[in-house]
């Protein structure tokens, strides 16, 4: 697990690229590229043992409330689900997010196909957008309270 680099921009669309259909919508790369272009926080990835990216992902503060980090474009490459690659992620990620005293609440907007990755973590839905990405592709609005007992990702 290291730290995005420009140089990694190509794989990272990739890996976008790998969850199309059904996980992101085609009309969304853009916002993926233009978010590589302006990070608004660390972004990681994670390679394998050959040095390819198989997962990226990070987070940011939100602009309404700076007790609340958002998680951005979460990603594990498509052959690759279900091998703990996300937990990883995600515990990468909450670890970085917890030494930071600001935050007290952290947030994801997926969708239903990866609603239960996050309920598995703790996250509650609070609000589904239906077509909220994309035409057929619903946006599932969730929470984590870091004061919580949400279940460790190591776990
Ligand atoms: C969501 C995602 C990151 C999960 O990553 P993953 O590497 O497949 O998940 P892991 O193998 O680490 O799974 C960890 C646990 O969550 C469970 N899990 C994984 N995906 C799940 C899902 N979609 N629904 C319910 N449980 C899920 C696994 O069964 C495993 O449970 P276990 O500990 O009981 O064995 C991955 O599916 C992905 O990249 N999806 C496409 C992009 C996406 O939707 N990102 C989310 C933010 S928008």
């Amino acid at each position: 697990m290291r730290g995005y680099e420009r140089a990694d921009r190509e794989a990272c669309l990739s890996l976008f690229d790998s969850n199309v259909p059904p996980y992101f919508a085609p009309s969304e790369r853009a916002d993926f590229a233009a978010f590589l272009d302006d990070l608004p926080g660390p972004y990681l990835v994670l390679e394998d043992l050959n040095g390819d990216i198989v997962a990226c992902g990070g987070f940011g503060p939100t602009r309404q409330d700076d007790t609340v980090a958002i998680l951005c474009w979460g990603m594990v490459r498509r052959d690759q689900h279900g091998c703990g690659l996300g937990r990883q992620l995600l515990a990468a990620r909450l670890d970085l997010i917890a030494t930071d005293p600001r935050f007290r609440t952290v947030r994801i907007e997926t969708s239903p196909l990866s609603r239960g990755f996050f309920e598995r973590f703790g996250f509650i839905v609070d609000r589904v957008v239906p077509d909220g990405f994309a035409p057929g592709l619903d946006l599932v609005a969730m929470a984590l309270d870091l004061g919580g007992s949400g279940a460790n990702p190591r776990a």
